[in-house]
């Protein structure tokens, strides 16, 4: 295993599972850090065949005695997290000081942030973005600006809150109204709850860097949970259509306030398959009878806005591109099960553009980019009882044996069902983690 920390990050386009490997890696780790995006993620959990979704609260909160944080990097909203903070707590999920701790670094999505996302997107019409709708554009938009940003530090001194915040409102206000004829929001109505919501969540505010380095130095596992997936990454992914925050791999470090050394062991997730919420390019999607049966077979709806997800083969060149980016050490290969049924499953290997054959996707080139299929048998068969490799049919490891073959990284995990208990390690260097 490369070092003794763990980065578990999406390879595709978000969805691909995380929160499954999170959870059960997350019991083995001290520490468990969110680095980047924000409420717009969605993990979603199984413990004991209760579902959990959580956004903005690292999935650690789910286990005892790991010490959660949300880091500089992440786009807080702290109404989301005090939601999401009492929804656990009403299901018996402990939270306190003890096992959460909020970046003071992090910027605050604030109301207008939501307003402008949704603004902004209806004004775009057929070229919008497909957000989530949960402010992340425009606050990281703020953070880059600088003048108009607020952090969790401001958040926590009601002066400073309410000085800074009657002063942007106001601008919000005007540039709202002037670009999207909006109604004006009551910007002392906004403050008055920020300010309660600030004294709620005073508890958790501390430096999480000192906190994260300090673990560091003392030895202790952290795991570094991403959101979303590389092909979504603000500089690597398919811009425009993309989220405003780097999360793969390279986002950890300047996210979380650790040293690049602090990476550690890499977990690539990827689905058996492709999928994408919103809109930009998709080489493999599978608009027709495949694309449907694969979605209602995943329930590929998704866990924050429930729009149906887009459907297609795997990409490998897609894959491949994003393991290398983020350093990968091994892959999980999840939703297996999902393929069950089909006769013929289809790998994308490569693509032709502009009559070249190309095995690494290019996000610039994606749009025009035709992919070059190999086919392999189904194994149409349930899988979901298989407990090790072995016991998965032939067409299945076959399938499982060739994606690891040409993304050229080891497959160490197999997902053959929601639960925890529907994992399948295979010569995984994090095997006694899970
Ligand atoms: P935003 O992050 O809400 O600005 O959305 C930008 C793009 O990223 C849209 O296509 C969203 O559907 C997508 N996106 C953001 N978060 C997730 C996620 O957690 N899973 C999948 N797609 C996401």
């Amino acid at each position: 295993m490369n070092g003794k920390n763990v980065t578990v990050i999406g390879l595709q386009w978000g969805d691909e599972g995380k929160g499954k490997v999170v959870d059960a890696l997350a019991g083995r780790s001290a520490y468990v850090a969110r680095y980047c995006g924000g409420a717009n993620a969605g993990h979603t959990v199984t413990v004991d065949g209760e579902r959990f979704a959580v956004h903005l609260i690292p999935c650690g909160i789910l286990h005892d005695g790991v010490m959660n944080v949300v880091g500089n990097g992440v786009a807080f909203d702290p109404a989301t997290a005090l939601d999401e903070i009492q929804a656990l707590q009403a299901r018996g999920v402990a939270i306190s000081p003890e096992n959460l701790a909020i970046s003071l670094q992090a910027h605050v999505v604030m109301p207008w942030h939501k307003l402008q996302d949704q603004l902004s997107e209806q004004s775009l019409g057929n070229d919008k973005i497909g957000t989530t709708a949960r402010g992340i554009g425009p606050c990281y938009s703020d953070k880059a600006n600088r003048s108009s940003a607020i952090r969790v530090a401001e958040l926590l001194n009601p002066t400073t809150l309410r000085m800074k915040a009657r002063l942007v409102g106001a601008i919000k206000n005007k540039t709202f109204a002037a670009l999207y004829n909006a109604s004006p929001m009551n910007i002392d109505e906004i403050i008055d709850t920020y300010v309660d919501l600030a004294e709620t969540l005073r508890p958790y505010a501390r430096n999480t860097g000192e906190l994260l380095r300090g673990a560091e130095r003392d030895g202790k596992r952290i795991l570094f949970e991403g959101g979303q997936g590389c092909m979504l990454d603000i500089d690597h992914g398919t811009y425009p259509f993309v989220t405003s925050s780097v999360v793969s791999a390279c986002g950890v470090p300047a996210g979380a306030g650790v040293s690049p050394k602090a990476v550690g062991h890499v977990v690539g997730i990827m689905k058996a398959y492709t999928t994408r919420v919103g809109a930009g390019p998709f080489p493999t999607e599978l608009k027709n009878d495949i694309g449907d049966a694969i979605r209602d077979a995943g329930n590929e709806y998704g866990t924050t806005t429930g729009r149906p997800r887009r459907c297609g083969w795997l990409d490998t060149a897609v894959v491949r591109y994003t393991a290398d980016l983020s350093g990968v050490d091994e892959l999980a290969l999840m939703l297996l099960d999902v393929l069950s049924d089909l006769d013929e499953l289809k790998i994308c290997t490569a693509y032709q553009v502009d009559g070249k054959e190309v095995r690494e996707a290019d996000p610039t080139m994606l749009a025009k980019a035709e992919c070059i299929y190999e086919t392999l048998p189904g194994w149409k068969q349930d899988i979901t009882g298989c407990r090790t490799f072995e016991e998965l049919p032939a067409a299945a490891r076959d399938y499982v044996n060739r994606v690891g073959e040409l993304i050229g990284r080891p497959v160490g995990i197999v997902s053959v069902g929601p639960g925890r208990e529907a994992t399948i390690g295979h010569n995984s260097a994090i095997e006694g983690l899970i």
